[in-house]
């Protein structure tokens, strides 16, 4: 994939957990099954975006393929992205094995992706968007808004602070998580904060207004985990 700008952020290259990796990306669907069920949580964001059969939809960073899936079964088409070739290979082969054949998979990231159809109704990222340092999160929402239809909808669910007591929500959190699922879930979260990107709530709020989005709704759970739905303006 190539860059278009000499000083392009490389999203290619893995921060925090390495999901080039076989191993890593094998256990994925177990280890984060410990906190969270992905196929109802895939449902849940499909309804609230009240997904229709004709509608198209494009997931960035769509892992190991569980809510594309659901959702190429709710709509006409899915674009599933993903700078992972190991996640890809996964989440295509789990769609085979489904008979789902509406998922175009795309090895490319929030910067490079070329979306060549019609602009969609929907792009979702889940857990993928902290991946971005702020600057480039900027350039990615400014992308996804020319994908996206007048009136198409942008929804980002993610690792994203609150100001007030910012450290102790986290601590919080991290212990929450080891709680779940051990060392493993614990070093998750802790990497997340560590070598990641995460970012306040204010800043996406100030992203997403001058990206030309309108946020018609925002929860940050335990001041550490945000959902946004916007609207294209
Ligand atoms: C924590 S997983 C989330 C997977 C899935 N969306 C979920 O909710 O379980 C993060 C995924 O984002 C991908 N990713 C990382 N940087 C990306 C980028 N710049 N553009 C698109 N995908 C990216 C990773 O390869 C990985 O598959």
């Amino acid at each position: 994939m190539q860059h278009q700008l000499s000083w392009q952020y490389d999203e290619f290259k893995q921060v925090g957990r390495d999901y080039n990796s076989q191993a890593e990306v094998e256990v994925y669907d177990s280890s984060h099954a410990d906190f969270r069920d992905i196929a109802a949580e895939s449902e849940r964001v499909l309804d609230l975006l009240r997904i229709e059969t004709t509608d198209t939809l494009i997931d960035f960073g769509a892992g190991t393929g569980i809510f594309a899936m659901q959702a190429a079964r709710r709509c006409s088409q899915v674009y599933a992205v993903d700078v992972s070739e190991t996640m890809l290979d996964l989440a295509s082969a789990k769609a085979v094995r489904a008979g789902i054949s509406n998922i175009e998979f795309h090895h490319a990231g929030f910067l490079t992706y070329q979306h060549s159809g019609e602009t969609v109704d929907a792009i979702v990222t889940t857990f993928a968007f902290h991946h971005l340092p702020d600057f480039w999160k900027g350039i990615a929402m400014n992308r996804m808004n020319e994908m996206l239809k007048t009136g198409g909808q942008l929804y980002i669910h993610d690792v994203i602070m609150e100001t007030t007591d910012a450290l102790a929500n986290i601590n919080a959190f991290i212990q929450k998580q080891e709680a779940a699922g051990g060392d493993f879930l614990r070093e998750d979260a802790e990497g997340h904060f560590r070598d990641e990107y995460s970012t306040y709530d204010w800043v996406m709020d100030g992203l997403l207004w001058r990206s030309g989005f309108t946020i018609e709704s925002k929860q940050i759970d335990g001041g550490v985990i945000g959902t946004y739905l916007c609207t294209k303006k």
